[in-house]
């Protein structure tokens, strides 16, 4: 009989068990209303790589601010690769002891303190790409750390996967990201590999569309194993993409090198401005310390910044190209446009453009700028000198530099 009663004394726990068990539903769903707008930013890889540490890091938070980057929009101070030190025995991941001391909830709490966020990185498999320890089979732990850190945005990068299917992968990270209670954005960083953009939008908030950027306007530097591409070569890679990015999920063309030395104004404009208009997320990746004043220009140009950070969040198009001369739209709120004119060629080139008799429509959003029956008052972004003076009523006559653009925004002529 007491053999009777403990048989059925275990099978009742067993089920009390299961049915608790059974409660937690996980859910594989990012978290909503993040990223309306494409995140900006900063990121220390492009310029620093892993030379990372705190004092870094809350010098450029300081510098965001005091360089008018944070007034014009720039949020999030993001730790790239090489942050890690060592998983403890319970399997929690701790910062290097040497480079974070203060630990990094102690970072978060200093960049809070300034008005902003920050980001953190790790990969899907068993080490970074920089040979710091991955989040597989940690996934779980490892939001919860950095919940409990106060960080704001995680970059989840793709190195040593084997085995792993993107998707799965990505929505674990997800889940783990949600369970672990605090919204933080999700950045996929699986270079387009496994085409993010078809599976994405619900996983994470942006998703890499490309491998890694190279410093360059227009070349593509081959490491051996693998290639990092220029400016130029970026912007092509987003062919046919367009149609996956909206607000809360944006296809993502790398950080900007807008700064960094090897691009000369007029290209570090350019790179600027096709960032902006293809609603790229916009982080910087240079020293935000040291930057000059042709820098800090371009990266706060809040105008081009509205272009980015328009609320219907249309990723731009191209609507017509002849001889490295390319022309760019991008439907904007209340009926407004930009139109870019980028010269890609190395050689200046003649700009006529008669409004009337170009056709302009966005097929995917069924918008038409109508040039021919509506006018709009033209206004240049970038040469400060022709503003809200020209409409489209006449031509538009321009020479343009080599490697440059012209940037225009246009507004219906009441
Ligand atoms: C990959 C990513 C880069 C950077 C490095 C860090 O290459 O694509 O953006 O995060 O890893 O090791």
């Amino acid at each position: 009989m007491k053999k009777i009663i403990y048989s059925l004394f275990c099978i009742a726990s067993a089920s009390v068990m299961m049915a608790q068990g059974n409660n937690y539903v996980q859910d594989y769903t990012k978290y909503q209303n993040l990223a309306m707008t494409p995140p900006m930013g900063w990121n220390s890889w492009n310029k620093f790589s892993c030379n990372v540490d705190e004092n870094m890091i809350k010098q450029m938070a300081d510098a965001m601010v005091a360089t008018g980057m944070k007034d014009a929009g720039y949020t999030y101070i993001n730790i790239d690769d090489c942050w890690h030190g060592d998983r403890d025995a319970k399997g929690f991941i701790h910062p290097d002891p040497t480079r974070f001391p203060s630990g990094i909830k102690a970072l978060a709490d200093y960049v809070h303190s300034k008005g902003l966020k920050l980001g953190i990185y790790s990969d899907a498999g068993s080490q970074t790409c920089g040979g710091r320890p991955g989040s597989r089979g940690y996934e779980f732990q490892d939001a919860l750390t950095y919940a409990e850190w106060g960080v704001d945005y995680l970059k989840y990068d793709w190195c040593n996967s084997e085995g792993l299917k993107a998707e799965g992968a990505y929505k674990t990270i997800t889940a783990a990201l949600k369970k672990a209670g605090r919204p933080i954005v999700l950045s996929i960083c699986e270079w387009g590999t496994d085409k993010p953009w078809e599976w994405g939008q619900n996983v994470g908030h942006l998703w890499r569309t490309t491998g890694d950027i190279f410093n360059c306007f227009d070349c593509i530097k081959d490491h051996g194993s693998w290639k990092a591409f220029g400016v130029m070569q970026i912007l092509d890679m987003q062919k046919g993409l367009r149609q996956y990015a909206g607000p809360g999920h944006w296809n993502d063309p790398d950080m900007l090198e807008v700064g960094n030395g090897q691009l000369t104004p007029s290209e570090d404009r350019a790179h600027f401005t096709m960032w902006s208009v293809i609603a790229a997320p916009l982080v910087a990746g240079n020293d935000l310390r040291s930057m000059n004043k042709e820098s800090t220009e371009v990266l706060t140009n809040k105008e081009i910044i509205a272009l980015n950070q328009d609320k219907l969040g249309i990723q731009a198009f191209k609507f017509a190209e002849n001889d490295g001369l390319e022309y760019w739209a991008k439907p904007l709120a209340d009926g407004d446009w930009a139109i870019i004119f980028l010269n890609r060629s190395t050689s200046a080139k003649n700009v006529d453009f008669n409004w009337a008799e170009q056709k302009v429509y966005d097929d995917i959003n069924k918008l038409d700028a109508s040039f021919g029956t509506i006018t709009y008052n033209i206004k240049n972004l970038w040469d400060k000198k022709d503003k809200g003076t020209a409409t489209t009523k006449k031509a538009l006559k321009a020479n343009l530099p080599a490697h440059d653009v012209i940037a225009l925004r246009l507004t219906k002529k009441k």
